[in-house]
C-alpha cells in the first residue's frame, strides 16, 4: 500500500514537473489481446496476439513480439496521422480521477476509438473515444472488465518514449527504451533483463542481432522480424 501511494505521488510530481501532454480525453477502455493470459474472460486472444502492431511499419512486429500486456491501441485515425509523434509514448490511464503507475504506451491503432465524435459520452461499440487494452491490464484497472465489456477511462498521453518503434525511433533497435535511471516502468536501469542500457554479456543485450536464444544475454530472447533476428527483454 505504501510502495503504491509513493509510485502515485511520484507520478503526480512528474506530471507536476510540466512533461507535455499531447494527447488526452474522456471514453472508453476496451480490451483485445492478452499476451500473459491468452485465456481468460471467456476468450481465446492466442490469434489477436499474433496480430502486427500499428507502430512498426517496416520491421512486421506483433503483439506477441512486443510481449507485454502495457502496450494500448489508440484513435486510429489521430495515430495514422502522425505515428512518429504518438508511438511508443507513456499514456497515463485513470478511472474515476485515478492515475494508475501502470507504465502503458502506444503501440497500436484502434478502428472504434476513431470514429464518431471524440465528445461521445455514450457507449457505442461501433463508434466511441478511448483506447483499446489488453484484458489484464483492463481487469487490473477495474474489476468489472469482464462483465461490462467496457469501462469509463480518462488519459493523457505524454511526450516520453518508453518503447522504440520503427516509426518513433527510427534507426533504433525496436524494443523498450533504455535505460530510465530508478523509474522501473521505463525499463530500470538496474535490470539489465528488464531494458537497462547494459548486460551481462557485452555484445549480446536487446537489439544486438542473434540466431537462437543461445546468443542472448541474461533473460533476453531472440525474437525473428523481417531481415533478421533481434534480441529483446520485456517490458
Ligand atoms: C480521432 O482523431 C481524429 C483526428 O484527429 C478526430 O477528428 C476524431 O474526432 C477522433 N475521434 C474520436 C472518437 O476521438
Amino acid at each position: 500500500m505504501r510502495a503504491e501511494t509513493v509510485a502515485s505521488v511520484s507520478m503526480l510530481a512528474k506530471l507536476a514537473l510540466g512533461q507535455s501532454v499531447i494527447n488526452s480525453g474522456n471514453g472508453f477502455g476496451t480490451y483485445y489481446y492478452d499476451i500473459e493470459h491468452p485465456q481468460s474472460c471467456f476468450n481465446d486472444f492466442t490469434n489477436m496476439n499474433t496480430g502486427f502492431v500499428e507502430c512498426s511499419q517496416f520491421l512486421p512486429w506483433t503483439l506477441n513480439n512486443v510481449h507485454s500486456n502495457n502496450l494500448v491501441a489508440m484513435n486510429h485515425t489521430l495515430l495514422a496521422g502522425n505515428l512518429a509523434k504518438f508511438c511508443g509514448k507513456r499514456v497515463v490511464v485513470s478511472v474515476n480521477g485515478q492515475p494508475s503507475s501502470t507504465p502503458f504506451f502506444i503501440g497500436d491503432g484502434c478502428e472504434r476509438c476513431g470514429t464518431g465524435s471524440s465528445s461521445n459520452t455514450q457507449w457505442n461499440p461501433n463508434g466511441a473515444p478511448g483506447l483499446d487494452f489488453s484484458f489484464s491490464a483492463l481487469d487490473s484497472l477495474n474489476s468489472n472488465a469482464c462483465n461490462a465489456g467496457h469501462i469509463d477511462i480518462s488519459w493523457q498521453i505524454l511526450d516520453e518514449t518508453l518503447y522504440n518503434f520503427d516509426t518513433n525511433a527510427p534507426g533504433q533497435p525496436t524494443g523498450p527504451v533504455n535505460g530510465g535511471g530508478g523509474d522501473p516502468g521505463n525499463g530500470g536501469g538496474s535490470d539489465p533483463g528488464n531494458g537497462g542500457g547494459t548486460c551481462s554479456w557485452a555484445g549480446h543485450c536487446q537489439g544486438a542481432s542473434c540466431g537462437s536464444d543461445n546468443d542472448c544475454s541474461d533473460d533476453l530472447t531472440c525474437i525473428s522480424g523481417n531481415g533478421g533476428a533481434y534480441l529483446r527483454g520485456k517490458l
